[in-house]
């Protein structure tokens, strides 16, 4: 599956010759199954009409800051917050001033200010000649490239007067490969598959009441969602939670450990890497009643049996090459906890977390970690749990490689 299914190219056209390549670009881009919307300059309309491109793109065409007949409101933040990524092609000298000076008067330029921070910018420049080689020019795209712009340069051919000189605009085909190159780079876990636990379960005492953990899940999820970002191909068994299954990830819900140990085992021999973030029972009433106990009936003491403990036998049946990284919540010993842990049940990777720690563990959108390998253990300091997610998925993609790279040299 191409990096690009599914994300959302916002393709801006200004005026030039090269906006006609723009439409071929657009075609490209959705043949690599990405979603495309357009926004042009009104110079851009000049020379291809909108109606081009909303009949190749099945959407509204963004023109103007202000229409008159269309109902916009605050289009300029929704469309740029819709963006993955934004590609202006052909981006002329005028436009690219623009950017370089903070200048939003037209609907593009407008877009392209209020683009968050984190969505790659590129830029296909196209212009006469004589124009790249200004210093105002120059010194714009310098300017540019230094905030993180990917600039694609200008090639040497023909130009519209059929001069030839620089400034003829990237071929589609080109500008697509480096939108490629870019997300597959960011995307170090494409073609793995990764299996995430998260939440906690729940084991019925009777119809009505059940033992349970104190789990928010968003550290599973936060991981699944960072995960898929990085390209993995992600299934997440989740506990009962009320969090939002993250974009692109494949969710099976469950309840018991019963339950997930069910679907993590037989997901388990196809998978690369499991993180059993869920925080799972680790006893369940031995004789759960059909019907609900009357509180007359109440007995003092509650029979309970062992869980099955999923990730010990992940463990057990790990093959060269599975990357096997287990979570610990400890009140107290926690690093020698975690090293006991981590050895008897055949981790690559123990995270523990200490729920006394202000900011760590359960419900709460932060969390303070150490990660402790057969090598190392590193404490990291408060962190939101999208952060610590990174951090851990940095950590298994150098396990991942290091154990891969021994696999295959034994083989
Ligand atoms: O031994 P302890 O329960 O503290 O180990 C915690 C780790 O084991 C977590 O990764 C948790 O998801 C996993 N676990 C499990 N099955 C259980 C209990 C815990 O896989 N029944």
């Amino acid at each position: 599956m191409s990096v690009l299914a599914g994300r959302r190219v916002l393709v801006g056209v200004t005026g030039g010759i090269a906006a006609y390549k723009a439409v071929y670009l657009c075609r490209l881009l959705q043949e690599e199954g990405a979603e495309v919307r357009v926004a042009m300059t009104p110079a851009g309309t000049k020379f291809v009409t909108p109606l081009t491109f909303e009949a190749i793109t099945q959407h509204t065409v963004a023109t103007e800051i202000f229409p008159e007949k269309e109902f916009v409101a605050t289009r300029h933040i929704s469309w740029a917050q819709w963006a993955d990524l934004c590609v202006v092609a052909p981006a002329t000298f005028d436009f690219v001033g623009k950017v370089t000076h903070g200048i939003a008067d037209d609907i593009l330029a407008n877009l392209i200010a209020a683009l968050p921070a984190d969505r790659t910018l590129y830029m296909a420049v196209a212009m006469n000649s004589e124009m790249y080689a200004k210093e105002a020019f120059q010194e714009n795209v310098e300017t540019l490239k230094k905030r993180g712009v990917r600039i694609i340069d200008a090639e040497t051919g023909y130009l519209a007067e059929m001069m030839q000189g620089k400034g003829r605009m990237a071929e589609p085909e080109q500008i697509l490969e480096c939108i490629i190159n870019d997300l597959r780079a960011q995307m170090p876990w494409t073609g793995k598959r990764i299996l995430v636990t998260a939440g906690p379960t729940r084991e019925r005492i009777d119809p009505v009441r059940y033992l349970s953990n104190a789990s928010s899940g968003k550290m599973g999820y936060a991981i699944a969602r960072v995960a898929s970002q990085l390209g993995a191909d992600v299934t997440l068994v989740s506990g009962p939670v009320t969090l939002e299954t993250p974009r692109g990830v494949q969710r099976v819900d469950v309840t018991t450990a019963r339950e997930m140990a069910r679907v993590v085992e037989i997901a388990w021999p196809d998978a690369d890497v499991l993180f059993m973030v869920a925080a799972v029972a680790d006893f369940v009433p031995r004789d759960p009643a059909d019907q609900k106990i009357k509180k007359s009936e109440a007995t003092a003491s509650l029979a309970l049996e062992p869980a099955p403990d999923i990730l010990a036998h992940c463990g057990k049946v790990k093959q060269p090459g599975q990357l096997l990284v287990g979570f610990a919540v400890e009140t107290s010993n926690e690093l020698a906890e975690a090293r006991r842990k981590r050895t008897s049940k055949n981790l690559d990777l123990i995270v523990v977390n200490n729920p006394s720690t202000p900011g760590a563990a359960f419900e709460v959108d932060t969390n303070v970690v150490t990660m402790v390998t057969a090598e190392s253990e590193e404490a990291f300091p408060l962190l939101s749990k999208e952060e610590v997610a990174k951090e851990i998925l940095a950590l298994a993609y150098r396990l991942y490689r290091e154990l891969n790279v021994a696999a295959d040299s034994n083989s």
